[in-house]
Protein backbone atom coordinates (compact mmCIF):
# COMPACT_ATOMS: atom_id res chain seq x y z
CA UNK A 1 0.00 0.00 0.00
CA UNK A 2 1.00 3.51 -0.82
CA UNK A 3 0.83 5.88 2.27
CA UNK A 4 1.65 9.71 2.58
CA UNK A 5 3.16 10.56 5.78
CA UNK A 6 2.60 14.49 6.44
CA UNK A 7 4.78 15.59 9.41
CA UNK A 8 7.81 13.37 8.71
CA UNK A 9 10.05 15.47 10.14
CA UNK A 10 8.62 15.90 13.50
CA UNK A 11 9.01 13.65 16.46
CA UNK A 12 5.77 11.65 15.78
CA UNK A 13 6.95 11.26 11.91
CA UNK A 14 10.46 10.55 12.78
CA UNK A 15 9.97 7.77 15.28
CA UNK A 16 7.38 6.39 12.21
CA UNK A 17 9.90 6.62 9.92
CA UNK A 18 12.43 4.61 11.88
CA UNK A 19 10.12 1.62 12.85
CA UNK A 20 10.91 -1.62 10.76
CA UNK A 21 7.04 -2.22 10.52
CA UNK A 22 7.12 0.73 7.71
CA UNK A 23 9.30 -1.06 5.47
CA UNK A 24 6.25 -3.30 4.38
CA UNK A 25 4.89 0.14 2.58
CA UNK A 26 5.63 2.19 0.02
CA UNK A 27 6.30 5.44 1.58
CA UNK A 28 5.44 9.08 0.67
CA UNK A 29 7.04 11.59 2.83
CA UNK A 30 7.74 15.04 1.57
CA UNK A 31 8.92 17.68 3.57
CA UNK A 32 7.83 21.27 4.12
CA UNK A 33 9.74 22.42 1.21
CA UNK A 34 8.43 20.15 -1.33
CA UNK A 35 4.64 20.83 -0.04
CA UNK A 36 3.66 23.28 2.08
CA UNK A 37 0.50 22.03 3.71
CA UNK A 38 -0.76 25.83 4.21
CA UNK A 39 -1.47 26.09 0.35
CA UNK A 40 -4.26 24.08 -0.68
CA UNK A 41 -3.40 24.22 -4.32
CA UNK A 42 -0.02 22.30 -3.54
CA UNK A 43 -1.68 19.89 -1.43
CA UNK A 44 -4.07 18.62 -4.16
CA UNK A 45 -1.31 18.53 -6.58
CA UNK A 46 0.87 16.01 -5.02
CA UNK A 47 -2.22 14.41 -4.07
CA UNK A 48 -3.42 13.58 -7.43
CA UNK A 49 0.15 12.81 -8.68
CA UNK A 50 1.30 10.78 -6.03
CA UNK A 51 -2.01 9.12 -6.07
CA UNK A 52 -1.47 7.41 -2.08
CA UNK A 53 -4.12 4.97 -0.90
CA UNK A 54 -3.81 5.94 2.44
CA UNK A 55 -2.42 9.30 4.21
CA UNK A 56 -1.31 9.72 7.81
CA UNK A 57 -1.69 13.57 8.98
CA UNK A 58 0.94 13.74 11.49
CA UNK A 59 1.70 16.97 10.91
CA UNK A 60 0.80 19.69 12.96
CA UNK A 61 2.48 23.29 14.47
CA UNK A 62 3.01 21.67 18.35
CA UNK A 63 4.14 22.93 21.21
CA UNK A 64 3.74 23.06 24.94
CA UNK A 65 1.86 25.35 27.63
CA UNK A 66 4.10 28.50 26.74
CA UNK A 67 3.52 28.28 23.22
CA UNK A 68 0.27 27.82 23.03
CA UNK A 69 -0.45 30.65 25.53
CA UNK A 70 2.05 33.19 23.41
CA UNK A 71 0.65 32.48 19.97
CA UNK A 72 -3.00 31.09 20.33
CA UNK A 73 -4.07 32.74 16.73
CA UNK A 74 -1.21 30.90 15.12
CA UNK A 75 -1.49 27.29 16.27
CA UNK A 76 -5.20 27.41 15.35
CA UNK A 77 -4.97 29.22 11.78
CA UNK A 78 -1.81 26.12 11.11
CA UNK A 79 -3.39 23.60 12.24
CA UNK A 80 -6.92 24.51 10.82
CA UNK A 81 -5.50 25.21 7.51
CA UNK A 82 -3.22 22.11 7.15
CA UNK A 83 -6.33 19.87 8.70
CA UNK A 84 -8.69 21.06 6.22
CA UNK A 85 -6.06 21.28 3.27
CA UNK A 86 -5.04 17.71 3.83
CA UNK A 87 -8.24 16.58 4.42
CA UNK A 88 -10.23 17.94 1.62
CA UNK A 89 -7.14 17.46 -0.65
CA UNK A 90 -7.78 13.69 0.25
CA UNK A 91 -11.30 13.40 -0.96
CA UNK A 92 -11.40 16.39 -4.05
CA UNK A 93 -8.49 13.13 -5.32
CA UNK A 94 -10.27 10.17 -4.29
CA UNK A 95 -8.01 9.22 -1.74
CA UNK A 96 -10.06 6.75 0.89
CA UNK A 97 -8.23 6.32 3.61
CA UNK A 98 -6.93 9.03 5.87
CA UNK A 99 -5.97 8.34 9.85
CA UNK A 100 -5.77 11.53 11.28
CA UNK A 101 -3.85 12.30 14.77
CA UNK A 102 -5.59 14.35 16.57
CA UNK A 103 -4.53 15.11 20.33
CA UNK A 104 -6.07 15.21 24.45
CA UNK A 105 -6.25 18.67 24.27
CA UNK A 106 -9.36 18.15 22.36
CA UNK A 107 -11.25 17.27 25.96
CA UNK A 108 -13.28 19.74 27.85
CA UNK A 109 -11.22 20.99 30.62
CA UNK A 110 -13.66 19.61 33.53
CA UNK A 111 -14.15 16.29 31.84
CA UNK A 112 -14.34 13.56 33.72
CA UNK A 113 -10.80 11.48 34.05
CA UNK A 114 -10.41 9.13 32.30
CA UNK A 115 -11.50 10.95 29.27
CA UNK A 116 -14.00 9.15 26.93
CA UNK A 117 -14.11 9.74 23.33
CA UNK A 118 -17.47 10.92 23.80
CA UNK A 119 -16.74 13.68 25.91
CA UNK A 120 -15.15 15.64 22.95
CA UNK A 121 -17.58 18.97 22.63
CA UNK A 122 -19.68 18.41 26.11
CA UNK A 123 -17.90 21.64 27.23
CA UNK A 124 -15.76 24.48 27.40
CA UNK A 125 -12.38 24.01 26.72
CA UNK A 126 -8.90 24.78 28.18
CA UNK A 127 -8.24 28.22 27.74
CA UNK A 128 -4.19 28.14 27.75
CA UNK A 129 -4.37 25.73 24.30
CA UNK A 130 -8.10 26.44 22.78
CA UNK A 131 -7.06 27.86 19.43
CA UNK A 132 -5.11 24.63 19.08
CA UNK A 133 -7.38 22.00 20.62
CA UNK A 134 -10.45 24.05 18.23
CA UNK A 135 -8.49 23.67 14.80
CA UNK A 136 -7.52 19.52 15.90
CA UNK A 137 -11.48 19.32 16.59
CA UNK A 138 -12.25 21.09 13.43
CA UNK A 139 -10.60 18.08 11.63
CA UNK A 140 -11.55 15.78 13.21
CA UNK A 141 -15.03 16.91 13.01
CA UNK A 142 -14.42 17.24 8.87
CA UNK A 143 -12.98 13.51 8.83
CA UNK A 144 -16.27 12.18 10.51
CA UNK A 145 -18.53 14.44 8.22
CA UNK A 146 -16.86 13.35 5.23
CA UNK A 147 -17.21 9.65 5.99
CA UNK A 148 -20.96 10.21 6.90
CA UNK A 149 -21.66 12.11 3.27
CA UNK A 150 -20.29 8.62 1.57
CA UNK A 151 -18.57 6.13 3.50
CA UNK A 152 -16.17 5.33 0.95
CA UNK A 153 -14.15 8.05 2.55
CA UNK A 154 -12.96 5.80 5.75
CA UNK A 155 -11.40 9.47 7.59
CA UNK A 156 -10.70 8.60 10.92
CA UNK A 157 -8.98 10.18 14.32
CA UNK A 158 -6.71 8.79 16.60
CA UNK A 159 -5.88 11.04 19.72
CA UNK A 160 -2.75 10.45 21.61
CA UNK A 161 -1.78 11.57 24.90
CA UNK A 162 1.00 13.54 25.21
CA UNK A 163 4.21 11.80 23.68
CA UNK A 164 7.80 12.35 24.45
CA UNK A 165 10.75 10.58 22.75
CA UNK A 166 13.58 10.98 20.71
CA UNK A 167 13.11 14.13 17.90
CA UNK A 168 11.19 16.01 20.52
CA UNK A 169 11.57 19.77 20.83
CA UNK A 170 13.39 20.11 23.94
CA UNK A 171 13.86 23.77 24.73
CA UNK A 172 11.31 25.03 27.01
CA UNK A 173 9.76 28.17 25.37
CA UNK A 174 8.26 25.52 22.79
CA UNK A 175 8.48 21.47 24.93
CA UNK A 176 5.85 19.80 26.61
CA UNK A 177 6.35 19.29 30.06
CA UNK A 178 9.01 15.53 29.76
CA UNK A 179 11.14 17.29 26.80
CA UNK A 180 11.20 20.32 28.97
CA UNK A 181 12.24 18.40 32.46
CA UNK A 182 15.01 16.65 30.29
CA UNK A 183 16.59 19.96 29.10
CA UNK A 184 16.34 21.71 32.60
CA UNK A 185 17.71 18.91 34.00
CA UNK A 186 20.25 18.22 31.87
CA UNK A 187 21.42 21.62 31.58
CA UNK A 188 21.14 22.23 35.78
CA UNK A 189 23.81 19.42 36.11
CA UNK A 190 26.17 20.68 33.68
CA UNK A 191 26.13 23.86 34.87
CA UNK A 192 26.05 22.92 38.62
CA UNK A 193 22.74 24.55 39.42
CA UNK A 194 21.55 23.22 42.68
CA UNK A 195 18.06 23.90 42.19
CA UNK A 196 15.24 23.00 39.37
CA UNK A 197 12.13 25.11 38.91
CA UNK A 198 8.71 23.07 38.74
CA UNK A 199 5.59 25.42 36.94
CA UNK A 200 3.20 24.87 39.37
CA UNK A 201 3.04 22.94 42.86
CA UNK A 202 3.85 19.94 40.65
CA UNK A 203 0.52 18.04 41.72
CA UNK A 204 -1.17 17.77 38.74
CA UNK A 205 -1.13 14.40 36.58
CA UNK A 206 0.29 13.87 32.73
CA UNK A 207 0.44 10.88 30.65
CA UNK A 208 3.06 10.52 28.26
CA UNK A 209 3.58 7.89 25.99
CA UNK A 210 7.03 7.09 24.55
CA UNK A 211 7.03 8.42 20.64
CA UNK A 212 8.38 4.56 19.97
CA UNK A 213 5.81 3.38 21.23
CA UNK A 214 2.80 5.59 19.35
CA UNK A 215 4.65 4.75 16.32
CA UNK A 216 4.24 0.89 17.17
CA UNK A 217 0.62 1.81 17.40
CA UNK A 218 0.45 3.41 13.99
CA UNK A 219 1.86 0.18 12.13
CA UNK A 220 -0.71 -1.64 14.20
CA UNK A 221 -3.58 0.75 13.21
CA UNK A 222 -2.34 0.37 9.17
CA UNK A 223 -2.58 -3.14 9.05
CA UNK A 224 -6.10 -3.15 11.49
CA UNK A 225 -7.33 0.21 9.50
CA UNK A 226 -10.55 -1.03 8.99
CA UNK A 227 -11.13 -1.83 12.58
CA UNK A 228 -10.42 1.53 13.65
CA UNK A 229 -13.36 3.30 15.29
CA UNK A 230 -14.04 6.89 13.81
CA UNK A 231 -12.36 8.21 16.81
CA UNK A 232 -10.29 6.34 19.67
CA UNK A 233 -7.80 7.50 21.89
CA UNK A 234 -3.84 6.07 22.34
CA UNK A 235 -2.54 6.41 25.64
CA UNK A 236 -0.90 4.33 27.96
CA UNK A 237 -3.97 3.75 30.90
CA UNK A 238 -2.09 5.42 33.53
CA UNK A 239 -0.34 8.69 34.78
CA UNK A 240 1.54 10.12 37.05
CA UNK A 241 2.34 13.86 38.41
CA UNK A 242 4.42 16.49 37.35
CA UNK A 243 6.48 16.37 40.34
CA UNK A 244 7.05 12.07 39.67
CA UNK A 245 8.26 13.00 36.16
CA UNK A 246 10.95 15.94 37.55
CA UNK A 247 11.70 13.08 40.12
CA UNK A 248 11.73 10.22 37.30
CA UNK A 249 14.00 12.50 34.90
CA UNK A 250 16.33 13.30 37.67
CA UNK A 251 17.46 9.81 38.24
CA UNK A 252 18.08 9.22 34.79
CA UNK A 253 20.32 12.34 34.21
CA UNK A 254 21.51 11.54 37.86
CA UNK A 255 20.92 14.72 38.73
CA UNK A 256 21.37 15.46 43.05
CA UNK A 257 19.86 18.90 43.01
CA UNK A 258 16.18 19.60 44.26
CA UNK A 259 13.55 21.26 43.16
CA UNK A 260 11.56 24.41 43.58
CA UNK A 261 8.05 25.66 42.78
CA UNK A 262 6.64 28.80 40.66
CA UNK A 263 3.42 28.91 41.72
CA UNK A 264 2.55 32.09 40.26
CA UNK A 265 2.71 29.77 36.70
CA UNK A 266 -0.50 28.28 34.51
CA UNK A 267 -0.21 24.56 34.79
CA UNK A 268 -3.51 24.14 32.50
CA UNK A 269 -5.86 21.16 33.11
CA UNK A 270 -4.94 19.09 36.91
CA UNK A 271 -5.56 15.60 35.10
CA UNK A 272 -5.57 14.53 31.51
CA UNK A 273 -5.57 10.91 31.26
CA UNK A 274 -7.45 9.21 28.19
CA UNK A 275 -9.68 6.32 28.33
CA UNK A 276 -8.13 3.13 26.73
CA UNK A 277 -11.00 0.74 26.60
CA UNK A 278 -11.48 0.72 22.46
CA UNK A 279 -7.78 0.71 22.22
CA UNK A 280 -7.61 -2.04 24.26
CA UNK A 281 -10.81 -3.95 22.52
CA UNK A 282 -8.62 -3.03 19.16
CA UNK A 283 -5.22 -5.24 20.75
CA UNK A 284 -2.49 -3.07 21.55
CA UNK A 285 -0.73 -1.81 24.37
CA UNK A 286 2.02 0.52 24.63
CA UNK A 287 5.37 -1.46 26.10
CA UNK A 288 8.02 1.41 26.90
CA UNK A 289 8.03 2.09 30.58
CA UNK A 290 8.89 5.17 31.87
CA UNK A 291 12.21 5.07 33.34
CA UNK A 292 13.06 3.15 29.84
CA UNK A 293 11.72 5.72 27.69
CA UNK A 294 13.28 8.44 29.14
CA UNK A 295 16.67 6.86 28.96
CA UNK A 296 16.30 6.07 25.39
CA UNK A 297 15.47 9.72 25.17
CA UNK A 298 18.77 11.32 27.00
CA UNK A 299 20.58 8.49 25.35
CA UNK A 300 19.44 9.84 22.01
CA UNK A 301 19.92 13.52 23.02
CA UNK A 302 23.47 12.76 24.25
CA UNK A 303 24.19 11.17 20.73
CA UNK A 304 22.88 14.10 18.99
CA UNK A 305 25.30 16.40 21.53
CA UNK A 306 22.28 18.78 22.81
CA UNK A 307 21.90 19.44 18.66
CA UNK A 308 18.31 18.98 19.09
CA UNK A 309 17.71 21.39 22.38
CA UNK A 310 15.52 23.09 19.01
N1 LIG B 1 4.03 15.91 20.68
C1 LIG B 1 3.01 15.51 21.40
O1 LIG B 1 3.13 15.34 22.64
C2 LIG B 1 1.68 15.25 20.76
C3 LIG B 1 0.63 14.79 21.57
C4 LIG B 1 -0.61 14.55 21.00
C5 LIG B 1 -0.79 14.75 19.65
N2 LIG B 1 0.25 15.19 18.89
C6 LIG B 1 -0.02 15.40 17.47
O2 LIG B 1 0.86 14.57 16.71
C7 LIG B 1 1.21 15.23 15.48
C8 LIG B 1 2.71 15.28 15.35
O3 LIG B 1 3.27 15.96 16.45
P1 LIG B 1 4.85 16.06 16.65
O4 LIG B 1 5.09 16.09 18.10
O5 LIG B 1 5.54 15.08 15.79
O6 LIG B 1 5.12 17.54 16.09
P2 LIG B 1 6.51 18.16 15.57
O7 LIG B 1 7.67 17.40 16.07
O8 LIG B 1 6.43 19.62 15.87
O9 LIG B 1 6.43 17.95 13.99
C9 LIG B 1 5.53 18.68 13.22
C10 LIG B 1 5.68 18.27 11.79
O10 LIG B 1 4.74 19.03 11.01
C11 LIG B 1 5.45 19.60 9.92
N3 LIG B 1 4.84 20.85 9.47
C12 LIG B 1 4.49 21.92 10.22
N4 LIG B 1 4.00 22.89 9.43
C13 LIG B 1 4.05 22.43 8.15
C14 LIG B 1 3.69 22.96 6.90
N5 LIG B 1 3.17 24.20 6.79
N6 LIG B 1 3.87 22.20 5.80
C15 LIG B 1 4.41 20.97 5.88
N7 LIG B 1 4.77 20.39 7.04
C16 LIG B 1 4.58 21.12 8.17
C17 LIG B 1 6.84 19.86 10.47
O11 LIG B 1 7.74 20.07 9.40
P3 LIG B 1 9.08 20.95 9.57
O12 LIG B 1 10.14 19.97 10.01
O13 LIG B 1 9.32 21.51 8.21
O14 LIG B 1 8.79 21.99 10.61
C18 LIG B 1 7.08 18.57 11.22
O15 LIG B 1 7.43 17.54 10.34
C19 LIG B 1 0.53 16.60 15.53
O16 LIG B 1 -0.70 16.53 14.88
C20 LIG B 1 0.28 16.81 17.01
O17 LIG B 1 -0.82 17.66 17.23
C21 LIG B 1 1.48 15.43 19.40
Amino acid sequence: MRVLITGASGMVGQNLMRHPGLKRYDVLCPSRSQVNLLDYPQVEAYCREHKPELIIHAAGKVGGIQANMQFQSAFLLDNMDMGRNVVRAARQSGIRKLLNIGSSCMYPRHAANPLREEFILQGELEPTNEGYALAKIATARLCRYIHAEDASFCYKTVIPCNMYGPWDKFDPTHSHLLAAALYKIHRAKQEGVDEVTIWGDGTARREFMYAGDFADFLIYALAQFDNLPDMMNVGCGFDYTVNEYYRAVAEVVDYRGGFVHDLSKEVGMKQKLVDTSRLRSLGWTASTGLAEGIAQTYQWLMATKGEHFR
